[in-house]
């Protein structure tokens, strides 16, 4: 039977390779959908979780994996020989950034080398890790073509970003508009067909490139505008302006303004790390992304701002940051999720330990912390806690946080996301960032 026709009647069977924040809601839901899923991953802890029926995304509850282990023949493995029984491959691995801030494309290369020793005629490759203009053409046709394949004709190649944003309870991977763009119009055609089955609002591109080029433009838009409210934040600091109200009174103009809001930094595996991939393309086109440099400067910069800035509160409170104890509220990259990855509460650690400080850290999301050699457990926050600390740092606004006892019960407070904006009670003590 022809791809087209098993995609239509949902008897392709779906690879998916790299099941993290992307890979397994996606892999689920192609399972929900009735298709015949393998799910593959090098992480041989996490298969075995997968096999015990234990989820660890919060976006995929444990029910959902029983639901699809049970009907549709959802099975994971670390073996990459299934990918030879696969019509579909969906390609879900990191692609993070080399110290330098250079594009880590090593996991791709390795999927993309394994893929070529069992890519078959009417075989359909998609890429979904972020990368920058060119990386599916470039790397991923050159490899998987040859042989007897051709891209376009016998095998189909495109691009389509994930969107997820985990933790958002609106928008999943099955109503979140996804964009595909193919290496060549048939590919695009199938990718958007296969998509069509499980995903509400499909949006074709005319190419691979232009979807690429979208999702980092997407993500660079994020860093941008937070960078710009950030440089603010630190310029209201020196002119004793409250930013919030700012940002506030700004957000009442009818049309042409769009609110963000300053913080600790950026965090996650998208906005701190994508623009460096279009970034870094764009040298070898002779331009140097020069907006994406400077936001990524500035957002780097505000873990060092924050330390500073707490230092003074202390300072004015005759305190002195070495041997201060900080209670840090809030460690995970953003509010409500349990993913540590880039957060910039870790930087703003590791630069207090630097100081001197005595860290003690809650957060229900994150149970253990390790910077650098020390380890940290999370501490229940509770009244004795507030009164003990020298000075609290809110990080990351967690909504189960009570900010009411918080202003109640510390002394000093400096809440870098406006947190205890509801609190009514006196807050003197509080500072914004
Ligand atoms: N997390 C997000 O919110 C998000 C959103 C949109 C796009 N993305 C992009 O999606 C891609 C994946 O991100 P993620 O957050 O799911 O990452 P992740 O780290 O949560 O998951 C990646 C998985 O791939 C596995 N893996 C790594 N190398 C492998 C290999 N060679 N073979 C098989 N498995 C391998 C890892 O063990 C891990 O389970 C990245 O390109 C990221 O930029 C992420």
């Amino acid at each position: 039977m022809a791809l087209l026709d098993k995609i239509h009647d949902h008897s392709a069977v779906v690879g998916v390779v790299g099941l993290g924040y992307v890979g397994l809601p996606l892999a689920v839901l192609q399972a929900k959908t009735g298709f015949r899923v393998f799910g593959i991953d090098e992480d041989h802890e996490k298969i075995a979780r997968i096999d015990k029926g234990q989820s660890y995304i919060g976006d995929v509850q444990d029910a959902d994996l029983a639901h699809v282990s049970g009907t549709t023949g959802f099975s994971v493995t670390t073996n990459f020989n299934v990918l030879q029984k696969c019509d579909i491959v969906l390609i879900c691995v990191p692609t993070p950034l080399t110290a330098n801030k250079e594009p880590d494309l090593g996991a791709v290369l390795k999927v993309t080398k394994t893929l070529a020793q069992h890519a078959h005629p009417d075989m359909l490759v998609v890429l979904e890790s972020t990368s920058y203009p060119g990386t599916t053409e470039e790397i991923i046709v050159p490899a998987l073509t040859g042989r007897g394949l051709q891209a376009g004709r016998n095998l189909f190649v495109a691009f389509s970003p994930e969107r997820v944003d985990p933790g958002n309870a609106s928008f999943k991977t099955h109503n979140t508009a996804k964009l595909v763009g193919g290496v060549t119009s048939t590919c695009g055609e199938m990718a958007r067909t296969f998509y069509e089955q499980s995903i509400v609002n499909i949006f074709p591109v005319s190419s691979a490139r232009v979807a690429e080029m979208t999702k980092l433009v997407e993500n660079v838009f994020r860093s941008v505008n937070i960078a710009f409210v950030n440089e603010l934040a630190m310029l209201c600091d020196r002119m004793g302006i409250n930013v919030h109200e700012v940002i506030d009174a700004a957000t009442t103009k009818n049309f042409g303004f769009m609110p963000f809001y300053p913080g600790p930094g950026v965090g996650g595996h998208c906005i701190p790390l994508d623009p460096y991939y279009l970034s870094w393309k764009s040298k070898a086109y002779d331009l140097h992304a020069r907006f994406i440099e400077l936001a990524g400067e500035i957002n780097e910069g505000m873990p060092y701002f924050v330390v500073g800035k707490l230092q003074r509160i202390l300072n004015k409170n005759g305190k002195c940051l070495n041997g201060a104890t900080i209670l840090v509220l809030g460690v995970t990259y953003k509010a409500d999720v349990g993913d540590p990855r880039q957060s910039p509460a870790t930087k703003v650690m590791e630069l207090l330990q630097t100081e001197g400080a005595t860290l003690i850290y809650v957060d229900p999301f994150a149970p253990r912390l390790t910077l650098g050699d020390t380890e940290y457990a999370a501490k229940t926050l509770s009244p004795p806690l507030l009164t003990e600390c020298d000075a609290c740092l809110i990080l990351t606004a967690h909504s189960t946080f009570d900010y009411d006892m918080i202003v109640e019960r510390a002394s000093i407070i400096f809440d870098t996301r406006n947190a205890t904006r509801h609190v009514k009670k006196n807050k003197e003590h509080v500072t914004l960032l």
